[in-house]
């Protein structure tokens, strides 16, 4: 079975339950402050899952692309990969425990076959708080599962969420694959790797306050995921992940490269093509949805990714460039069911390029200082075998090395650097800013604060001024919300000028003093169209949607502004307070970008 098979098969199988198939969400969260990329496939449901009403539904599924880049030190080894693809069915209040269960028993052993012998799961034992989830088992026990196969384990092992610091989470039940080739023991051992974790479903029937309490939610919810690369490899027989498709072909392109087989591998030649086919892979998707390398959030964890890509490449002897003929393979192999990937191509290729060449320029040199120093013992904590902050700094500034990069390639000799030390060093010349753009990602995700939820309408009576001052070739083409800005890209041609600015601030600030409320209404998306309502037409959650009007309702004409949006806004325009347009900048041919803010 192919990644496309499974993807395929999953689907169907959770419409023909009732399901609607959403697409999934771009790689970087639209209108969330705390987190850089979307690490799993509850992530652009929180709304949903905290009460939000979902326009298509109760009974969503669909395939998700994540990036999780807190472990990118292990990328390597068979299994940890940046980015990944994650199925997921959920229930917003519809389904409980006893049928989420039934629906995996039954994809699991119906749709892929998986005979009861090789198969385990383990549910939530229990804590102080919250008691141990005898449903769960009860019900995979009267499904035919052994009880010896069926493990209450604690809290760090069956209770996901939240993903960020408050949020939806609750308990979960996994799911095991025996992957060995002798017969599985009788009694399931979780800490046996030969039993593979294949599927999560998260019971989330509790929200974690910003005082970390477990409050329960009126909605209770299922969320669950399932792994693509984990599970084809897995169920293949295979024990990495790239040892099927699409990363088998993408190692296979890389060892091209230096005319060399994935079969005929050196043993220390296995993880720098491994990095390269994961970083690359990331990269690829990174660039389709619109981020750029860069020294600040997104667009500094790509560079990361990339020039980390060229540092193991340099290592395997590669011919430079080499990082466009891997995105080629990326989006042959993945542009068919990610059309963003085709239609970014010339962006991708283009970034990547230049990013390489920009970075061989100073790659050898940089190397060379490294080169130059001697080994130190490892574990020698003293000051004979540290970097100091400001050489860090130098190789950052000068040659352009991810302060990660330094630090791994210092520790390769021995070498150490002083966190503190370099973070102050950084921050005496601005570039921390991506410090906390880290801290944001392993965080995870938003609580939808109030701010960003005033910034979001905030952003609805933007873009409906900038149409009426520029005209109505003003489009979307990009949009991200954190806690301190709204940047926003929109299609126009030429630099707004200092007075049209004025003109969309005041209009902004107009709607404001006049305390107008927003009003959110469903309806089907012709209705929506045809009313004028602005937004993502293509794709989104089929018959219904929400559209969030301001100055009137959607069938008013007059009406200032009407978009199709899955919300939360603010009530009263009252409560954004002050807008105020910081920068207007080019973002990339024929598109303009806008930082704006509350005050
Ligand atoms: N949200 C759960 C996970 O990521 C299903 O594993």
């Amino acid at each position: 079975m192919t990644a496309k098979d499974l993807k395929h098969k999953y689907l169907e199988f959770f419409e023909s339950k009732g399901h609607y198939i959403i697409p999934g969400a771009p790689i970087v969260p639209e209108n969330d402050p705390t987190a850089l990329f979307t690490t799993a496939g509850m992530h652009p449901l929180v709304p949903y899952l905290l009460g939000e009403k979902h326009p298509a539904g109760t009974r969503l599924t669909d395939v998700q692309k994540c990036i999780r880049t807190g472990d990118i030190d292990e990328v390597g080894d068979a299994w940890h990969l940046t980015f990944f693809e994650m199925l997921g069915n959920w229930s917003l209040g519809d389904y409980g425990k006893k049928e989420a269960i039934q629906f995996s028993f039954e994809f699991l052993t119906k749709v892929l076959n998986i005979p009861l012998e090789k198969f385990a799961v383990s549910v939530f034992g229990g804590d102080d708080l919250i008691a141990r989830d005898e449903e769960s088992a009860k019900t995979w026990q009267e499904l035919g599962v052994n009880p010896q196969r069926i493990a209450y384990l604690g809290k760090e092992d069956n209770w996901w969420g939240p993903a960020g610091q408050t949020g939806p989470c609750g308990p979960d039940t996994e799911m095991f694959y025996w992957s060995g080739d002798e017969e599985a023991p009788e009694t399931f051992d979780g800490t046996d790797k030969r039993w593979v974790e294949i599927w999560n479903d998260v019971f989330m029937i509790y929200n974690k306050t910003a005082t970390g309490e477990y409050v329960e939610l009126e909605q209770k919810n299922v969320d669950t995921g399932m792994g693509v690369e984990r599970t084809v490899a897995t169920l293949a027989g295979k024990t990495s992940a790239y040892d099927v498709d699409p990363l088998f072909s993408i190692v296979a392109q890389v060892c091209a490269l230096f005319g060399g087989v994935p079969e005929d591998l050196q043993p220390e030649e296995i993880k720098p093509v491994r990095i390269i086919a994961d970083h690359l892979r990331a990269a690829t998707f990174m660039l389709a949805d619109n981020v750029a390398p860069s020294n600040v959030e997104q667009g500094y964890v790509l560079r990361r990714l990339i020039r980390r890509a060229i540092r193991y490449g340099n290592e395997l002897g590669m011919n430079t460039p080499f990082t466009p003929q891997i995105a080629e393979a990326v989006i042959d192999l993945m542009g068919g069911f990610y059309k963003e990937l085709r239609e970014k191509r010339e962006f991708i290729m283009e970034e990547l390029l230049k990013e390489e060449e920009k970075f061989n320029a100073t790659l050898e040199k940089g190397l060379a200082r490294f080169a130059k120093l001697k080994t130190c013992p490892i574990g020698d904590n003293s000051d004979k075998c540290k970097i100091s902050a400001t050489d860090a700094f130098t190789l950052f500034a000068t040659y352009g090395f991810p302060i990660e990069m330094t630090i791994e390639l210092a520790k390769e000799k021995g070498w150490h650097l002083d966190q503190e030390e370099v973070q102050k060093e950084f921050a005496k010349h601005q570039e921390l800013s991506r410090q906390g753009a880290e801290k944001k990602f392993k965080g995870g995700l938003a609580d939808n604060s109030e701010i960003t939820t005033r910034m979001h309408t905030a952003t609805h009576l933007m873009s409906a001024a900038l149409r009426k001052v520029l005209g109505d070739h003003v489009f979307q083409r990009g949009s991200n919300i954190t806690a301190e800005r709204i940047r926003y890209d929109f299609s126009h041609p030429d630099k707004m000028t200092a007075e049209q600015l004025k003109e969309v601030e005041d209009l902004v600030n107009e709607q404001i003093q006049l305390d107008l409320p927003v009003v959110a209404e469903e309806m089907t998306l012709d209705e929506a169209k045809e009313r004028g309502a602005m937004g993502i037409f293509e794709n989104k959650y089929g018959n219904l949607v929400k559209v969030y009007s301001v100055g009137g309702h959607s069938k008013d004409a007059s009406c200032f502004s009407k978009e199709i949006c899955g919300g939360p806004h603010a009530n009263k325009t009252s409560e954004l307070r002050h807008f105020k347009i910081l920068k207007e900048e080019s973002s990339s041919s024929g598109v303009r970008r806008i930082k704006a803010i509350l005050e």
